[in-house]
């Protein structure tokens, strides 16, 4: 046709010449969809082209019983809502079991579906149901959508992860979503160099937001894997995949406890105000339903929604999360830094760097340089070094950490890690010159737990 257009734009062919060219090519190509119309759906079940894989045909099966087990708890609901006779009800229920007893018994032999993809279609299905459920939250406007995009982003991820590998790809995804993310590190470094906080609250305000998002959600779809994938993947793989999903409610557990840990009162406004946003979603539909039913006015349900909306406000308020990096309150939570007088503890604060640690995070490397030391004003650290520590050390509140390599120039003598959400003071050289002037006991305490530090690890090489 193109062709043919070409030829009919171009001055020098003649019009008889024109038109012929155009009835041949229109003619060709309606023949062509013709015939093709015609003779291709033969051809394509011939060539037994629209049969279903065998794999698609075991899902086809699974998923028609599914459906045929629903029908047949509906048949009896229907039977009894509209007191039908016994008869037709057991005529009815038997027509359905009988499909079903048959599909059943295919569906015992039928290897089509290996272990792998019974695997890969369960988890598939729920990282898909895992994405609607978060939308259905942001329609009840119980989570921010800011929230819900990352939470669909996540689930779209869990479903990838699910078709490439399998199990391992999706739990592989799953623990990639706890991870504190790329933007965090900016966040961290930002708050504990430049002590702009803001970027780091507002990832914390978000990671607590979608741990309870993600909690209610797995709620739910442990109850879908237990009393739906059992009739489509049979029991025992819905029992593996109930499995996946609890380790996945355990770790989100634990992270948000990391967090209730450290704003304990910040999750307590997050949740009262989630609960409360809930119930009154709850109230708001009773209302609703009462108006379909006629029991109120649509007067009298405009001014309940008013008032629910009044109350809605007072929940929808986020408290703000108070990383409480203040300099001087967290030099009052080191008892080490209590025979400090008023005037030598403020002119130390300016010299200490207040800054919050995550969970997991390497605060300090065996080996490198080290030109600070901490001290532990919350939370809980580790010091590991499988050569000359056999058990890993843990350091809490009013510990410090660091020294060594400060006082001796020596690289970092072991790694530290971050077990919990900690709040530090960072002091680098100059401000440790500063402490140890302003006081002396301090200065030799610190001296003497540097020495018997560096004594264990003598003793240990
Ligand atoms: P530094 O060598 O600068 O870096 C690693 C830190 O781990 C070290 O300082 C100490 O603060 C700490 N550390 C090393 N060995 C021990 C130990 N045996 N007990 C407690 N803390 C230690």
């Amino acid at each position: 046709l193109a062709l043919a257009l070409a030829v009919m734009e171009t001055r020098r062919v003649p019009a008889d010449a024109k038109a012929m060219i155009g009835i041949v090519a229109t003619s060709f190509v309606l023949y062509t969809l013709f015939a093709h119309g015609l003779t291709l759906r033969p051809l394509i079940g011939l060539l037994g082209l629209n049969r279903l894989s065998p794999r698609e045909l075991a899902v086809r099966n699974r998923a028609m019983a599914l459906a045929l087990a629903d029908s047949r708890e509906h048949v009896r609901a229907v039977a009894e809502e509209h007191d039908l006779s016994h008869g037709v009800r057991d005529e009815a229920e038997a027509q359905f079991g009988g499909r079903l007893g048959t599909l059943e018994q295919s569906l015992e032999t039928d290897c089509a579906l290996d272990e792998d993809a019974r695997m890969e279609m369960g988890l598939v299905t729920l990282a898909g149901r895992e994405e609607r459920l978060y939308l259905g939250l942001l329609d009840e406007n119980l989570v921010s959508r800011q929230v819900v995009q990352r939470l669909r982003a996540i689930a779209g991820r869990l479903g990838d992860g699910a078709r490439s590998a399998g199990r391992d790809g999706y739990l592989r995804a799953a623990v990639a979503a706890l991870d504190h993310a790329q933007g965090f590190r900016f966040a961290i470094w930002a708050s504990r160099h430049l002590r702009w906080h803001r970027p780091l609250r507002s990832l914390l305000s978000q990671r607590f937001e979608m741990l309870m998002a993600s909690r209610v959600v797995l709620r739910d779809l442990v109850n879908f894997a237990e009393n739906r994938l059992g009739a489509l993947l049979g029991a025992a793989y819905a029992g593996r995949i109930v499995a996946v999903l609890n380790d996945r409610r355990f770790a989100v557990e634990q992270a948000l406890e990391a967090l209730r840990q450290q704003f304990p009162d910040y999750a307590r406004g997050l949740e009262r105000g989630y609960v409360g946003r809930a119930a009154l979603r709850q109230e708001l539909a009773a209302y609703r339903a009462l108006h379909e039913e006629g029991v109120i006015s649509q007067d009298v349900l405009n001014d309940l929604e008013r008032e629910v909306g009044h109350r809605w406000r007072v929940f929808e308020m986020v408290p703000t999360l108070d990383l409480g990096l203040d300099a001087a309150r967290l030099v009052a939570r080191v008892p080490m830094f209590a025979g400090l007088g008023a005037a030598s503890l403020q002119n130390i604060a300016r010299h200490l760097r207040p800054g919050l640690a995550m969970p997991d995070e390497v605060l300090v490397r065996r080996g490198e340089r080290g030109e600070e030391m901490y001290f532990v004003a919350s939370g809980e650290v580790e010091v590991r070094n499988p050569d000359t520590l056999p058990q890993p050390i843990r350091l809490g509140a009013g510990d410090f950490f660091g020294e060594l390599a400060l006082l001796t120039r020596q690289p970092r003598s072991a790694d530290v890690v971050a077990l919990t959400y900690c709040q530090l003071l960072v002091l680098d050289r100059r401000a440790v010159t500063q402490l140890f002037r302003e006081d002396p006991s301090l200065r030799d305490h610190i001296r003497a737990v540097a020495q018997n530090r560096m004594a264990a690890e003598r003793a240990a090489e």
